[in-house]
């Protein structure tokens, strides 16, 4: 049966100018470059400059997407924008992008699920979409987690960095099976008994202040091994492929042994995952299109191949995406 489906038509990123190395908090804080790149394959991230915003840093991902599809922003109808940073309480940051790229009409949104932010906005644009509330979409995930570390945290303040990435989705007409280009499924959950195991410990109506981020990592590492690969399979199942069809796992990059966990357990080889977590360390929503934008650019990602998204963050909010690029 015909279907419309959203396809991937174009991808871009943006990364601050500043690289911070591991061994810059070696300089005010009990720990090493060893023991963070052993722990979490991190060798260094970027810190976006004092005057420098998620929204600066998402619109020009957002412009590097929109110059890789050949579409011009006035035939933009669809922002949604993942972020867990946003440059004001309100409005959405995702309008300041409409401004700053020059979008005169249709809409634009914010959704936050922290790390699971970008395949939450998948899932949404993907949505709209396919019921024809939209016909093209910019699907952006930037942050400047930079800004609610606390840098006297060893636990957590070497495992962020900031950074944008965004992709371009079109409606496209296609036969509705498992060889359509486009997003071919979708797999999304939420569990809020979970949320004090990684939050902000501040907000607009508790402490009306940003507040730091704190996470349980232990805790958060053994749900992430878990519930990644249960939602993999669910959306492996549910766009009627089989795991061995996967040609690449673009994963959250959060953890190099949680991502090496995930592909063995999947039974994906190592050398078919997407690794820039050495390089960006974890961006939270931004961290998946920064993934994609950078596989496409040095020549991995091709046309027809199928990818398998898969993210868990804040929340706990957890899920994947099954496309065919
Ligand atoms: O993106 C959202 C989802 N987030 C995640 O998926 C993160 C999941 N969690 C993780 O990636 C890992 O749990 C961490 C990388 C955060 C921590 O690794 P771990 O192997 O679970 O270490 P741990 O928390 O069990 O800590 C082991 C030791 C502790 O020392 P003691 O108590 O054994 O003496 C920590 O205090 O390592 C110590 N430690 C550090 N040492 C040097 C913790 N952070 C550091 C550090 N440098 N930066």
């Amino acid at each position: 049966m015909r279907a419309i489906r959203a396809a991937i038509v174009g991808v871009g990123h943006f990364l601050p100018r500043r690289v911070v190395p591991n061994s810059e908090f070696e300089s005010f804080l009990d720990t090493s470059d060893h023991w963070i790149k052993t722990r979490t394959g991190i060798e260094s991230r970027r810190f976006a400059a004092d005057d420098e915003t998620t929204a600066d840093l998402g619109s020009k991902a957002a412009i590097n997407a929109l110059s890789d599809s050949g579409i011009e922003p006035g035939d933009i109808d669809l922002i949604v924008m993942a972020t867990s940073t946003p440059d004001n309480t309100f409005p959405a940051t995702a309008t300041k992008v409409q401004s700053e790229i020059g979008m005169k009409s249709g809409y634009a949104f914010d959704v936050q699920a922290v790390c699971a932010g970008f395949i939450y906005a998948l899932v949404n644009a993907n949505a709209l979409i396919r019921s024809g509330e939209a016909k093209r979409a910019l699907v952006v995930g930037s942050e400047t987690f930079s800004r609610i570390l606390d840098m006297s945290d060893r636990r957590t303040c070497v495992l962020f960095g900031d950074g944008a990435g965004a992709v371009v989705l079109e409606a496209t007409e296609t036969e509705g099976g498992p060889a359509d280009r486009g997003i071919l499924s979708t797999d999304i959950h939420s569990d809020g008994r979970y949320r004090d195991l990684l939050y902000v410990d501040g907000g607009v109506s508790t402490t009306r202040t940003a507040g730091y981020l704190r996470m349980d990592g232990k805790e958060v590492f053994r749900h992430a091994v878990k519930k990644l690969n249960a939602t993999a399979q669910a959306a492996i199942d549910k766009a009627k492929i089989r795991a061995g069809s996967i040609d690449w796992i673009v994963p959250h990059q959060a953890n190099y042994r949680i991502i090496s966990a995930t592909a063995k357990k999947l039974g994906i080889p190592e050398d078919q995952v997407i690794l820039t977590i050495q390089r960006h360390g974890n961006t939270s929503a931004a961290s998946i299109p920064l993934a994609l934008s950078e596989a496409k650019s040095n020549g991995k990602i091709k046309a027809g191949d199928v990818l398998l998204l898969m993210a868990i963050g804040g929340g706990l909010s957890w899920g994947s995406v099954v496309i065919r690029w």
